[in-house]
């Protein structure tokens, strides 16, 4: 089979610190400007999304997409504790209408990695109080745009907010090897992630999960597995399989495969955070091992795992110079989508990260993972082939048949 079922959704992925430009109340900005982070470059105007959203909802849909993932920012929603924004919702809201009025179906994050100043002041995901905060803000909002959302996204990659806060110190508040803190934050985000599923529901009848990052975990004979951070992380997850069996879909977000041998790990093996690489032609610009057959078997466990979950690919891509690579790494992610969908898996759809050159986060503006190139001076937008290519594969619901010869 290579033909998409009806009503199968296809659209890019976004986060809001990335696009929206002049996020100062959030946490990451003040990240970014502080001396000593592994920050390349501030934010700046990312994409001037937050002024640019209806041409850019314009030409996703003029490209042939059906749907459009993006966040909704806690730091402009809630700029002072308890303080809520009727502005900042308005301006969510006409983001909402415009997906409609594009027929885009709107996929909503309340929580992409930033979080309001306020909060991270007073311990960010570490204060006990954090799950009422974000079940809060979580409910005010879907009060205000419930009615418009069609997917909501509680926290994106929540396994990795302890990793990366405290363990590593890639992200704020920039703690390493602080092990306790990376387990408190842990809990902390199981018991948000429960309590904010149940607020979403309370205000509107939409379908609300949680998006997890899953690379493919594979291990040789003789391989041991151990407390690498991928590894733990991976653990995380499992937990939040368990929540997500109560869930209406779960989100799954794979880029690559990280493979262990017997003496540990084996070929490209980078975590998020790192430095910009030089691109092979068997890695990315991140240094991440080309393999997007990754995407089939983390699919799989998020179906088998959740006891049947339905699947939303909530994040797939590539960072890459070579746009032929990026077409052919998303033929072969989508090959293992109509697999899946072959063998009985509810998938729901496929948005690719991302629509967007955007800011990827302390590696700044260097990985190129968009659909559509972006003028750094004047934000003027150039899609690249494979926004055409995606969108005709959108359009038509068909995988082109070469396309599928031409994979690995
Ligand atoms: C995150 C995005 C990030 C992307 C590419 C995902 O894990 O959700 O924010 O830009 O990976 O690294």
């Amino acid at each position: 089979m290579n033909t998409f079922p009806e009503g199968f959704l296809f659209g890019t992925a976004t986060s809001a610190h990335q696009v929206e430009g002049g996020n100062t109340n959030s946490d990451w900005w003040e990240w970014e400007h502080r001396n000593g982070t592994p920050c390349v470059e501030p934010s700046g105007d990312a994409c001037d999304f937050y002024h640019r959203y209806r041409d850019d909802i314009a030409l996703m849909a003029g490209l042939g997409f059906n749907a459009f993932r993006f966040g909704i920012e806690w730091a402009r929603i809630e700029p002072e504790e308890g303080e809520f924004s009727v502005a900042a919702l308005d301006h969510y809201r006409r983001i909402l209408a415009a997906c409609r009025e594009f027929r885009l179906a709107p996929i909503v994050t309340f929580h992409h990695y930033t979080l309001p100043r306020w909060l991270q002041a007073h311990g960010g995901f570490l204060l006990d109080d954090y799950p009422r905060l974000f079940e809060r803000y979580c409910r005010r909002a879907t009060a205000a745009l419930g009615d418009l959302i069609a997917y909501a996204c509680t926290i994106n990659e929540p396994e990795g907010l302890g990793e990366g806060g405290f363990i590593l110190g890639v992200n704020p508040p920039g703690r390493k090897g602080d092990v306790a803190g990376m387990w408190r934050v842990t809990e902390n985000v199981l018991v948000a992630h429960r309590l904010a599923a149940a607020a979403i529901r309370s205000q509107a009848k939409i379908p609300v999960g949680v998006t997890l990052a899953l690379p493919d975990l594979q291990y040789e004979d003789g391989a041991t597995p151990g407390d690498r951070p991928v590894e733990l992380n991976s653990r995380i997850s499992d937990r939040f399989f368990e929540l997500a069996r109560d869930d209406d879909f779960i989100g799954v977000q794979t880029y690559t495969r990280n493979r262990f041998g017997p003496e540990g790990p084996r070929g490209p093996h980078v975590i998020w955070g790192q430095r910009l690489q030089e691109e092979r032609e068997d890695t990315t610009q991140l240094g991440q091992e080309y393999y997007p057959q990754a995407l089939g078997s983390t699919i799989r466990r998020a179906w088998q795992s959740t006891g049947g979950t339905p699947v939303l690919v909530t994040e797939s891509g590539i960072a890459t110079t070579a746009d032929p690579k990026r077409i052919a790494f998303i033929a072969a992610a989508l090959r293992e989508v109509l697999a899946c969908l072959d063998d009985g898996i509810d998938v729901r759809g496929y948005c690719y990260w991302t629509l967007l050159d955007n800011f990827e986060w302390s590696l700044g503006y260097g990985p190129r993972f968009g659909l559509v190139a972006v003028d750094r001076t004047t934000f003027a937008r150039a899609p690249k082939p494979s926004a055409s290519w995606l969108g005709a594969v959108a359009r038509s619901r068909v995988l082109p048949v070469r396309a599928r010869g031409a994979m690995k």
